[in-house]
């Protein structure tokens, strides 16, 4: 969120005014007036827009923070709810600037985009007068050093007047991007105050989850309530878990296959009423029976899902093991396991596996042996 942002912001000396968050529109009375007076109530949610969404607006005084604390708080923003305002002081902008650092994917390095044209319009900026907007690539093995800041500030055509405060802060910002490992990092606007000094009005951070053992204080940047709660206990027991909206439970190991798994219960769905799967389920290559029960328990506590589509290719971890697993995961689950489970085992070991669980006859239970039908027939019970 912009108020989380610019505290990054700050600890790497990029100008900012932290300004004051508050959860009660009551509270923006104070908080207003320990910002000036004259303020900005600025919805605070993990999305673009919140401008145009009418989410950013000016008050007179404290009486009028707390009016439009009021109108903002709890105004539904493109699916996110508004828990929090951002009041900030009114900055005198003299102009607004746009100034990016992201990954570039498909150059495999880091590249800037910026332009002296930003606010709320950017996007329309970029379509209609794309050189108005530089796009400078950045060595990953140099970074921005005084001669990258230099030519990033050149690139974009800063005026002169803010050149050289401008390399600073683009320097500083870079520090935000790789000392944080961010994979984005954002201002839209940068402005020039009538002061003629540069300050960032708006921040969005983007932080890379793998580099989270190194930052123990990005800890508190997690939206909690925000979360999905199955999300968040599958993320609790370490279980690559998304939850979607159809009624098909998906388990399999390895994205790759998950994701197409995916692709053919939405195909086969097509054949029974449309159904859909109920999320992605990744549980690695392990898939022992303590992993397979926390993964079914997940998949289960889902009220929207029918049935269950396990899918697995016996690999290092061989079919005979996952059969074990899953017979093991419904006897921990008991009378929680209640829905219909379509298992699909094929690789390393695949015959034992299948004689485990034809042994175990488990009332729930159906093996098919292919993906396609074992998607078919996962679809045909949820649609039941
Ligand atoms: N502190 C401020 N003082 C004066 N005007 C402001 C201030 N903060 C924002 N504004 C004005 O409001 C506009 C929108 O604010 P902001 O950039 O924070 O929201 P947004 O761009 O709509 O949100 P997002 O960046 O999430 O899409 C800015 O371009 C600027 O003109
Ligand atoms: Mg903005």
């Amino acid at each position: 969120m912009e108020y989380q942002a610019k505290e990054l912001f700050a600890k790497h000396d990029v100008p900012v005014t932290l300004g004051t968050v508050v959860e009660k529109a009551d509270d923006a009375a104070a908080a207003a007036e320990a910002n000036g007076g004259r303020v900005v109530v600025k919805a605070q949610v993990k999305i673009g827009g919140r401008g145009k969404a009418g989410g950013v607006k000016l008050a007179e005084d404290p009486d009028e923070a707390v009016a439009r604390a009021n109108d903002i708080l709890g105004m539904d923003i493109k699916g996110h709810t508004v828990h929090r305002v951002l009041i900030a002081p009114t900055a005198d902008i003299a102009e607004e600037y746009y100034f990016s650092f992201l990954v570039d994917r498909a150059n495999r390095n880091y590249l800037c985009i910026a332009s002296i044209e930003g606010g709320v319009e950017i996007e329309e900026v970029a379509r209609t007068n794309p050189d108005a907007v530089a796009k400078v690539s950045i060595d990953p093995g140099t970074g921005v050093d005084d001669a990258k800041a230099a030519e990033i500030v050149a690139a974009t055509r800063f005026p002169a007047e803010v050149a050289d405060e401008a390399k600073d802060v683009v320097k500083k910002l870079w520090k935000v991007f790789i000392e944080e490992d961010a994979s984005l990092v954002e201002v839209n606007p940068l402005v020039r105050l009538g002061d003629g000094h540069l300050e960032a009005l708006d921040g969005k951070v983007t932080l890379d989850e793998n580099a989270d053992f190194r930052h123990p204080d990005h800890a508190q940047f997690e939206d909690k309530a925000a979360a999905d709660p199955l999300e968040a206990q599958a993320k609790e027991k370490g279980l690559n878990y998304v939850k979607l909206d159809g009624e098909v439970g998906i388990i399999g190991n390895g994205a790759g296959l998950v994701m197409s798994t995916l692709d053919v219960v939405a195909y086969a769905g097509e054949a029974h009423s449309g159904v859909k799967p109920a999320n992605f389920l990744d549980i690695g290559g392990g898939a022992s029976a303590e992993v397979m029960a926390n993964g079914l328990h997940i998949i289960l506590g889902d009220p929207q899902v029918k049935s269950v589509f396990v899918n697995v290719f016996g690999g290092i971890t061989a079919c005979d093991a996952v059969a074990n697993g899953i017979v093991h995961a419904l006897e921990l689950l008991g009378d929680e396991a209640n829905k219909p489970l379509v298992v699909r085992l094929d690789g390393n070991n695949v015959e034992e596996g299948r004689r485990i669980l034809d042994d175990a006859n488990h009332p729930l239970v159906t093996l098919v042996d292919t993906m396609d039908g074992a998607a078919d027939r996962a679809a045909e019970l949820a649609a039941k």
